[in-house]
Order: structure tokens, then C-alpha cells, then sequence
């Protein structure tokens, strides 16, 4: 817990901002660094800053790789709701990053264990995630890990929970259009990366945030096991910093 270092911001696009100055970091120290990135809403500030400084000429994404961690289960990579299609609207497109160096679990892989074991063997190949951005759910849930009895080790296919179904259905027509499967990393291969960065913003995310970094370790909370993890950075707003203990 010593190690879990805080960074509580005002806003959320303060948040985005600090969160930047830590990739900046990481790609001016390492280049060719491989950077694992999350969908959804809290890393919408972070990623318009890092375009812009990508525009500004100060970051370089020209050998920075990454891998995304989840990705629903049958939707195609051009779905307007795949998170393919997210990463490539919200930042891909806008930044000098080569389409190769980007990976996304395949939602449509007719082998899945297949597919997954070929996700955890191009970041092995890659040399392991430098840094890993994650968001947080409502639930604990880190990428699409779900509470459940026991941590996922590697890359997999997941059921979604209800709670995270109704969450997410606010991109969708419907909730029935909400896909029921996902593929997401492991969360062992989220505590195998070096540096972790966690954004958190919003009072909604106050009671979640609080329980994963000062309760106990289990799996039904499972962003709980970034107390574990040796080099975790948690970005958050005041919003979803007032429920931590002083
Ligand atoms: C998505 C992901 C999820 C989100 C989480 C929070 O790639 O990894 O774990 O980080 O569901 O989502 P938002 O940011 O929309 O509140």
C-alpha cells in the first residue's frame, strides 16, 4: 500500500493532464515503449492531450506500441461500439502511431483460447507492458475482470455482469444490443506490467475507489490487487477522492 502513489486533481481534465505528463515520461525514456490503454470515459481527457501534444511536436508515437485491455465479443473491429473502433476515433487516428504497433483483442476470433494466447504472446514478443492504464468500474472490475472467486490469470472471454451490461448500455440503442462477452486481460497480465497509472474521476467512483485500495484483497473486488502491484500511480479528481481516508 506504502508504494501506491496518489495524485488527487480538481478536475478531470486536470486528471488527463497529469496522466500525459506520465506517458510523456515513459516515451521520452524509453521510445519504442509498449503502452497498454483502456476505453471508456475517464481516459477521454488523457487521450485528447496526448493528441495534442502530438500535434504540438513534443511527443513521438512513431515506435510506441500498444495493446488494449478488453474488447466485447462480437462486434466487429468497425462496430461503432467496438473499442477497436474507439481507440481509433479517439486517438489512433489523431497520432503518429503505426496501425501495426497497435494491438486489440479480436471480438470476432472464431478460436478465442487461440486468439488469447496469441495476445499474451505478441506483448511477451513486445517485451511486457511498460505502462498500464487502467479505469476503474462501479463494481472494481480492471479491464472486463469481473468480481468472481478467483483472479483470471491471462487473457480470456468473460460473461458481463448485469451491473456492467447497464453501465456500458448508454453507448448502445438498448440494452439488448449490449454485447453478454468479453475478451479482457488477465489480471495477471495487468500486475505483470512495470509502472500501472489509474485515472478516477467523479463522485460515482468514490465508494469503489476507496474499497479497492483500502480494503482487503479478494476477487470480488479485483482492482484490489493493485495493492500488490510494486509501482502503481492513481490519478483521481477531488470528485472520486472523498470517500479515502485521510
Ligand atoms: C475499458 C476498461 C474498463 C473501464 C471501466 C470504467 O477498456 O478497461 O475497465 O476502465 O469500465 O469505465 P469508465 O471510464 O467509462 O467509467
Amino acid at each position: 500500500m506504502l508504494h501506491v502513489k496518489w495524485n488527487i486533481t480538481q478536475t478531470p481534465e486536470e486528471a488527463g493532464r497529469l496522466a500525459a505528463d506520465l506517458f510523456e515520461a515513459q516515451i521520452h525514456a524509453k521510445p519504442a515503449c509498449v503502452i497498454g490503454l483502456a476505453t471508456g470515459s475517464t481516459p477521454l481527457p488523457l487521450y485528447r492531450e496526448l493528441i495534442a501534444r502530438n500535434a504540438a511536436g513534443t511527443l513521438d508515437f512513431s515506435r510506441v506500441r500498444t495493446a488494449n485491455l478488453d474488447e466485447y465479443q462480437g462486434l466487429a473491429p468497425d462496430h461503432p461500439q467496438s473499442y477497436r473502433r474507439f481507440m481509433q476515433e479517439n486517438l489512433f487516428d489523431h497520432i503518429n502511431i503505426r496501425p501495426e504497433n497497435t494491438i486489440v483483442p479480436d471480438g470476432l476470433a472464431a478460436d478465442i483460447p487461440a486468439m488469447c494466447a496469441s495476445y499474451e504472446r505478441q506483448i511477451e514478443d513486445w517485451g511486457g507492458v511498460d505502462l498500464q492504464l487502467l479505469g476503474i468500474g462501479h463494481d472494481g472490475h480492471i479491464g472486463f475482470n469481473e468480481p468472481c472467486g478467483e483472479f483470471p490469470v491471462h487473457t480470456h472471454r468473460i460473461e458481463l455482469t448485469e451491473m456492467t451490461r447497464s453501465a456500458n448500455k448508454r453507448f448502445f440503442a438498448s440494452l439488448d444490443e449490449v454485447p453478454s462477452a468479453a475478451i479482457s486481460m488477465g489480471i495477471g497480465t495487468v500486475m505483470a506490467a512495470r509502472k500501472i497509472v489509474m485515472i478516477v474521476t467523479g463522485a460515482d467512483k468514490a465508494e469503489i475507489l476507496a474499497e479497492a485500495f483500502f480494503g482487503p484483497v479478494v476477487p470480488s473486488v479485483p482492482a484490489s490487487i493493485l495493492q500488490l502491484h510494486p509501482d502503481v500511480t492513481v490519478i483521481c479528481d477531488a470528485a472520486a477522492a472523498s470517500r479515502l481516508p485521510r
